[in-house]
C-alpha cells in the first residue's frame, strides 16, 4: 500500500509558477488519459490564477477546459485552489455566489477543494468548507506559512485546532513564498500531526532550493501527502520534481507506488513543452535558478518580480533594496499579514508608495486602507488603534466577519450579465472577473472555441471514483 500520496501541479501550480499560467488546454489534451493511469493522489487542475488566464489570455473557457480535464482523466481526484471568501477574484463575495460556485465547482467534477485565506481568518473560510462537504467534496484547509514573531510553532497547532472544528477533512502547510527550511518543517508537521487527527499535506516551491528537503523531513515527521510536478516543469520558483520524490522514496515505508517508467512516459510529452517555452520567451531561464532572495527578504518570489517592474514603471529602479527593507515595516503596521495574494500586492504596493513619495503613508491605497479597517478580516496581530486612526481617518473599522456585511448578489449579477450567459457558470465568470469577462463572453459568441453547450447537472455529480 502506497504511503504518501503525490499531489502532481504540473496542470495548475507548476505552470502558474514558471510561465504566467500560460498553459493551454490543447497542450494539456494529449497527455490527460496517461497522467489519469499513474495513480496520483490528486492533480490540481483549476484554480487559482487559471481562471483568469484562461479568460484574459488563453480565450479559453475555464469550465470547458474543467470538464475536459474530468472527461479524460475518471480515476484521478481533480484538485483546485480557492482563495475561501474571495473565490478565484479579489474580493470578497456574499456567501449565495460562493456557495453557488462550489456547487458548479464540483458538478463539473471537482473532488478536492483547497481552500486558504491570505490573514489566516478560519471566519473567511467557514462558508467555503460547508459548501465543499454539502456537495461531496474533500474540503482541505491550506494554512498560509509565513515568518516572523508571532508565527510560531503554537499559533499554526492552533489554526490547525481551528480547522478542524469548522469541519476540514485535511490540512496542508502553504509555503507560497518558500520559506520553509528542512528542520521548520519537520518541527511544525510534528506538532499539528500532535494536535489534530487531520491527514497532513505539504506544499512548498522551489525557490530557495530546499523543497526536497523540506518535504523529506515532513514525510520522516508524518506528512501524509506531498506537492510535486513533473520535472520538466519543475524546480526553480515551481515544486520538487515528482519523478525524484518517487524515487527517493521507493522501497521504503513511504513508497507511493507510482511506477517511474509511466512517469517517463509523462516526462517526455512536458519536455517538449519544456523546450517550447523556452523558445518562445514563456519560461525566463532565470525562473530555474535557485534564488536566496525568499530567505534574505522573506518575500515570495512572484512579489519580488511585481515590486521592481512597479519602480520601473517609476523610473526607480534603484530604489529596490529601499523598498525591500521598507516591506517588513508595512507588514508589521498591517497585523503581520501573511505575504499571499491578494496581501503580498497590497504590502508591496504600500512599500513602493512609502519609498518613492519619500515619506511613510503619505499615499495610502485603497486595498491598504482596507486591510487596516479589518474588511479583509482578521489580522494576525491586531492593528495598532493610533495607526488605525491615522490611516482610516474618520471611516469605522470592521470587526466581524466581512461577508456578513455583503447582502446577497447571485440575482443582481445574473441581470448584469444576462446578455452574454450560455451557460449557468457564466454568471460565476462575471462575478469574478466583471471587466475582463464580457469582453471574453463577446469573443466566445462570435468564435469558434467555447462550449458545447451542456451545463452541469449539479444533480449528477461527477466525482473521480
Ligand atoms: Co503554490
Amino acid at each position: 500500500m502506497a504511503k504518501i500520496g503525490i499531489t502532481e501541479t504540473v496542470l495548475r501550480d507548476a505552470h502558474q509558477s514558471l510561465l504566467a499560467t500560460r498553459m493551454s488546454i490543447d497542450e494539456m489534451l494529449p497527455i490527460l488519459q496517461t497522467m489519469d493511469k499513474v495513480g496520483y493522489y490528486s492533480a490540481e487542475v483549476w484554480g487559482g490564477a487559471t481562471f483568469d488566464a484562461c479568460i484574459r489570455f488563453l480565450d479559453e473557457d475555464p469550465w470547458e477546459r474543467l470538464r475536459i480535464i474530468r472527461k479524460n482523466m475518471p480515476n484521478t481526484k481533480l484538485q483546485m485552489l480557492f482563495r475561501g471568501q474571495n473565490m478565484l477574484g479579489y474580493r470578497h463575495y456574499a456567501d449565495d455566489v460562493l456557495e453557488y460556485f462550489v456547487q458548479k465547482t464540483c458538478a463539473n467534477g471537482m473532488d478536492i477543494i483547497r481552500i486558504f485565506d491570505a490573514l489566516n481568518d478560519i471566519r473567511n473560510l467557514e462558508t467555503a468548507i460547508k459548501a465543499a462537504k454539502k456537495e461531496g467534496a474533500h474540503a482541505q484547509v491550506a494554512m498560509s506559512y509565513t515568518t516572523g514573531d508571532v508565527f510560531t510553532t503554537e499559533y499554526y497547532v492552533n489554526y490547525a485546532k481551528q480547522i478542524e472544528e469548522a469541519g476540514a477533512d485535511s490540512i496542508c502547510l502553504k509555503d507560497m513564498a518558500a520559506l520553509l527550511t528542512p528542520y521548520r518543517t519537520a518541527e511544525l508537521v510534528k506538532a499539528i500531526k500532535a494536535a489534530v487527527k487531520l491527514p497532513v499535506q505539504i506544499h512548498t516551491h522551489y525557490t530557495s532550493g530546499l523543497a526536497s528537503m523540506c518535504l523529506l523531513k515532513g514525510i520522516e515527521s508524518g506528512a501524509d501527502m506531498i506537492d510535486t510536478a513533473m520535472s520538466p516543469l519543475a524546480l526553480g520558483t515551481s515544486h520538487a520534481p515528482t519523478e525524484s520524490l518517487v524515487a527517493a522514496l521507493q522501497g521504503t515505508e513511504y513508497d507511493t507506488g507510482l511506477d517511474l517508467m509511466l512517469l517517463n512516459e509523462i516526462r517526455d510529452y512536458f519536455m517538449t513543452l519544456r523546450k517550447k517555452y523556452l523558445d518562445n520567451g514563456l519560461i525566463d531561464p532565470k525562473m530555474l535558478a535557485v534564488d536566496p532572495n525568499a530567505l534574505i527578504y522573506q518575500v515570495p518570489g512572484g512579489m519580488l518580480s511585481n515590486l521592481l517592474s512597479q519602480l520601473k514603471q517609476a523610473g526607480k529602479e534603484d530604489k529596490l533594496t529601499e523598498v525591500l527593507m521598507e516591506v517588513p515595516n508595512v507588514r508589521k503596521d498591517a497585523g503581520n499579514v501573511p505575504l499571499v495574494t491578494p496581501t503580498s500586492q497590497i504590502v508591496g504596493s504600500q512599500a513602493v508608495f512609502n519609498v518613492i513619495m519619500g515619506e511613510r503613508y503619505k499615499t495610502v491605497t485603497k486595498e491598504f486602507k482596507d486591510i487596516i479597517k479589518g474588511a479583509y478580516g482578521r489580522t494576525p496581530t491586531p492593528i495598532d488603534p493610533e495607526f488605525r486612526k491615522f490611516i482610516l481617518k474618520g471611516e469605522e473599522p470592521i470587526d466581524c466577519r466581512p461577508a456578513d456585511l455583503i447582502a446577497p448578489e447571485l440575482d443582481t449579477l445574473r441581470k448584469e450579465c444576462a446578455e452574454w450567459t450560455m451557460q449557468d457558470e457564466d454568471v460565476l465568470t462575471y462575478a469574478m472577473f466583471p471587466k475582463v469577462a464580457p469582453k471574453f463572453f463577446e469573443k466566445r459568441r462570435n468564435s469558434q472555441f467555447g462550449i458545447d453547450g451542456k451545463n452541469a447537472d449539479p444533480e449528477k455529480k461527477i466525482h473521480a471514483v
